[in-house]
């Protein structure tokens, strides 16, 4: 069996990140989104891999590099535009052949591997298998209405959903899901959806089997689903303390902090994670933040967040629920009158 891992597209709902960055590449607990992927399928003995790659290619690959890292052997396949699922599945056809593989959307986070859904199709062996999960929000997924405990509808974001089981991003296939993809047309939105294509199996007789999952699963496509996703991954972290902490701060709980970096005077409680040569002094780390490497966080109070490479903070206010990109400068202004001066990028956002 392969694998095909999804990271294309724009990521447009996570702007302003995104605008120098993949989306896939985001970390939540300090590791990229697509990482977990990689690993997942690893973890259920895929180590053939494609990656499909847009626009952002070229941080993809620096960051994947041939696989070798993760035990498998990458294979990248270029998307010149994100024209949709199936038109990805198409333009690796080449690359599948006639091996069934598992795709997998390089912006979802499913808990707990994949193995057992990679066994499940292996030993009943229908055309497809798709995993559902329960949402309170299906307009927002791929919709799938079950008769009988059999697939018999799915909708692609319906404005009046049939059903609260969403599709989760991660779909088997038999190589029949060419002759689908070939058959169907572009939906109104001008993608080839894969929800379409599999719809084309349950209609021309083919097997799709469904299969409810019961853990955590997240698609990361907003900025309160990477906090989420960081919140979810963090909860299962260890403790491992490698840098340094002076002897008037406290470090309590599950607390990881990467090598070359200093805690002086200053509380931190678990889960966090902090990466390699962090600077952390006269502040406070709350539960739930993952601070990447090189970032500098002075006279602060923060919780529940995301901040990325080489950002600086030195904040008069508790920062909560925020997600900050790299070599973000938040900072107390010098001069008087001491009002808010900002430098933000487009779409940013700021609620005082
Ligand atoms: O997350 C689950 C949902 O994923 C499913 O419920 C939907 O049925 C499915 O269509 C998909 O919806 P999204 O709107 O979330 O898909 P998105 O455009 O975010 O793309 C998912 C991943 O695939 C993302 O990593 C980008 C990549 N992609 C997307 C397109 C359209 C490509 O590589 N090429 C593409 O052409």
């Amino acid at each position: 069996m392969k694998g095909l891992i999804l990271s294309g597209g724009t990521g447009s709902r996570l702007r302003p990140l995104t605008y120098t960055g993949a989306k896939q590449l985001i970390p939540v607990g300090n590791k990229p989104i697509l990482f977990y992927a990689i690993e997942a399928l690893r973890d259920s003995g895929v180590t053939d891999i494609a990656i499909i790659v847009g626009d952002t290619r070229a941080e993809i690959r620096a960051a994947v590099g041939d696989g070798s890292a993760f035990g498998a052997r990458i294979t990248f396949i270029e998307q010149e535009r994100p024209l949709g699922l199936a038109h990805a599945v198409k333009i690796a056809q080449d690359f599948l052949g006639d091996d069934s593989f598992i795709m997998f959307l390089g912006d979802n986070l499913v808990r707990g591997g994949v193995d057992s859904f990679v066994r499940q199709f292996l030993s009943s062996s229908p055309a497809a298998l798709v995993l559902l999960s329960e949402v309170p929000e299906p307009q927002h997924f791929g919709v799938v209405e079950l008769e009988d405990g059999r697939v018999k509808r799915l909708v692609e974001k319906p404005k009046v959903p049939p059903s609260n089981l969403a599709l989760v991003g991660v779909y088997l296939f038999q190589s029949d899901i060419f002759r689908a993809v070939d058959a169907i047309q572009p939906s109104a939105r001008g993608e080839l959806e894969i929800t379409d294509a599999i719809q084309w199996l349950v209609d021309n007789g083919h097997t799709v089997e469904p299969h409810q999952i019961r853990g955590w699963w997240k698609d990361t496509g907003r900025p309160d689903d990477v906090l989420d996703a960081n919140r979810l991954m963090l909860e299962a972290l260890e403790r491992d303390v490698r840098g340094e902490v002076d002897e008037h701060s406290h470090v309590v709980g599950r607390v990881q902090i990467g090598a070359g970096s200093r805690v002086v005077r200053s509380t931190l409680r678990g889960p966090i994670v902090i990466g390699d040569n962090v600077v952390i002094e006269d502040a406070y780390i709350g539960p739930f933040t993952s601070i990447s490497d090189r970032a500098k966080i002075y006279r602060t109070e923060i919780e529940n967040s995301v901040v990325l490479e080489e950002s600086h903070i030195e904040s008069a206010y508790r920062i909560d629920g925020s997600l900050i990109g790299r070599r973000v400068q938040i900072v107390p202004a010098v001069n008087k009158p001491k009002t808010i001066h900002l430098v933000l990028g487009d779409d940013s956002r700021c609620e005082f």
